[in-house]
């Protein structure tokens, strides 16, 4: 272990940093000072405070993030669509750069000479901390005791045991949980084999859809330059959006997700998560971005998108070229202006309804009805040309092909190109 006198912890109550507490004393000496950060997990801090200090720290704190999460880092995701894979909404690759912005913080108002975190060594979340951590404070020093102990996860909880250390888990339930306003990731226990089916207890922010209200409900989100700014004709800032969405969606069983994940370092992962306000308002923001921009934006932001999740998975949060994409990203938003309409129904989410001052929808283009103002005559000429390439195409195949049975019936002739 690297030499240090005072680290800032990243503490999040559970068995990882509440066992690294006594480990890294017993390694460096250090005084160790835990520092719980509130990106919305339903977390009693209280508790978890207790439980740093009777492990021995010399200060535990909570800071309470949630608003600088869904201002600084949610709306972006919802603007980026972020879906790693597809599927994933990014939960936990969202909130560790907040989480090391407010680490690096504490570190400089306390003096301290090191961070550390519980990751282990085969997550993406390591990238995370530590890649975030070297583009905003590379004086610090990181430990990473999960990643040094050598400890399974029952290991962990008998040494814990051991050091009388009070834990918020009982051993049986060893499933690893993150949480925050945008959603829940479960790992670990039954859900590592791929064949098994989550079992009921692993969720807690969605209903199963069987046992799902049986009345649809209507959610209609107003979005502001791509922002969400409304529900149901009600303005409320993002955080109070997300969360009220969030319960909403959860209650209709919207936002399970059960995935073959590609991590970073080359493991893939059956991945289990619940985001019922990341599923709802992604969607949602992809259904009015495709009433509004032009079909070269749309297609290529689909490419970008899928670039911008790739590099916030990696914990590239503060790269050059994830700042590039945002940049690009930001100007798309301009006209993402207007409402949509969400329909939720035992776990099934649809789009029922978009609209916009900015929409490029026209109807008169469109219909096949009365108030056609579409020039009809002018398909000819573009067809002409539109067709042209693959005309010409056939017209040289068919003469290749004619030379081609030349040859095979005389054997002398050879195939000359077609002028
Ligand atoms: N696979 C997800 C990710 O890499 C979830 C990670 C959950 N983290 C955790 N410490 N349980 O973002």
């Amino acid at each position: 272990m690297k030499s240090c006198k005072k680290i800032v912890l990243a503490y999040s109550g559970g068995l990882d940093t509440t066992t690294a507490i006594p480990w890294l004393k017993e390694q460096t000496g250090a005084e160790i000072v835990a520092l719980a950060i509130d990106v919305g997990q339903a977390d009693n801090f209280e508790e978890a405070l207790k439980r740093a200090l009777h492990a021995g720290v010399v200060q535990a704190e909570v800071l309470d993030a949630k608003e600088e999460y869904a201002q600084d880092f949610l709306l972006p995701a919802i603007q980026a669509n972020a879906l790693y894979e597809g599927v994933y909404p990014l939960l936990s690759a969202l909130s560790r750069p907040l989480i090391v912005e407010k680490l690096v913080q504490a570190a400089a108002q306390i003096g301290a000479d090191a961070v550390a975190h519980g990751c282990t060594g085969k997550g993406n979340d390591q990238l995370r901390f530590e890649l975030s951590l070297a583009a905003l404070a590379p004086h610090l020093t990181v430990l990473a005791p999960a990643r040094h102990w050598g400890m399974t996860r029952e290991d962990a909880f008998a040494y814990a045991q051991g050091k009388g250390l009070n834990l918020a888990l009982k051993p049986g339930t060893l499933y690893s949980i993150d949480e925050n306003l945008w959603g829940r990731a479960i790992e670990c226990g039954p859900l590592e084999d791929p064949w098994t089916e989550p079992p009921a207890d692993a969720f807690a922010l969605t209903a199963e859809a069987a046992q799902a209200p049986d009345a649809a409900v209507e959610l209609t989100i107003d979005f502001e330059q791509g922002v969400p700014t409304a529900l149901n004709g009600t303005p409320m800032p993002p955080l109070d959006l997300i969360a009220e969405v969030s319960v909403c969606a959860g209650a209709h069983g919207v936002g399970r997700i059960d995935h073959m994940e590609n991590r970073t370092v080359g493991i893939k992962s059956r991945e289990v998560y619940e985001c019922p306000a990341g599923v709802a308002l992604i969607q949602a923001h992809k259904a009015l971005e495709s009433l509004v921009l032009t079909k070269d934006e749309a297609r290529f932001k689909a490419q970008v998108e899928t670039r911008w999740a790739e590099l916030v998975y990696e914990g590239k949060w503060h790269a050059p070229l994830k700042q590039s994409l945002d940049a690009f990203i930001s100007a798309t938003q301009a006209t993402v202006t207007g409402s949509v309409r969400l329909k939720l129904y035992k776990g099934t989410l649809q789009v029922v309804g978009r609209r916009s001052p900015y929409a490029l929808y026209d109807t008169n283009l469109t219909t096949y009805g009365d108030g056609d103002t579409f020039d009809h005559t002018a398909a000819d000429g573009y067809l002409k040309l539109a067709a042209m390439e693959l005309a010409t195409l056939a017209r040289v195949h068919a003469g290749q092909s004619a030379l081609t049975q030349e040859t095979h019936d005389d054997r002398t002739v050879v195939a000359q190109p077609v002028s």
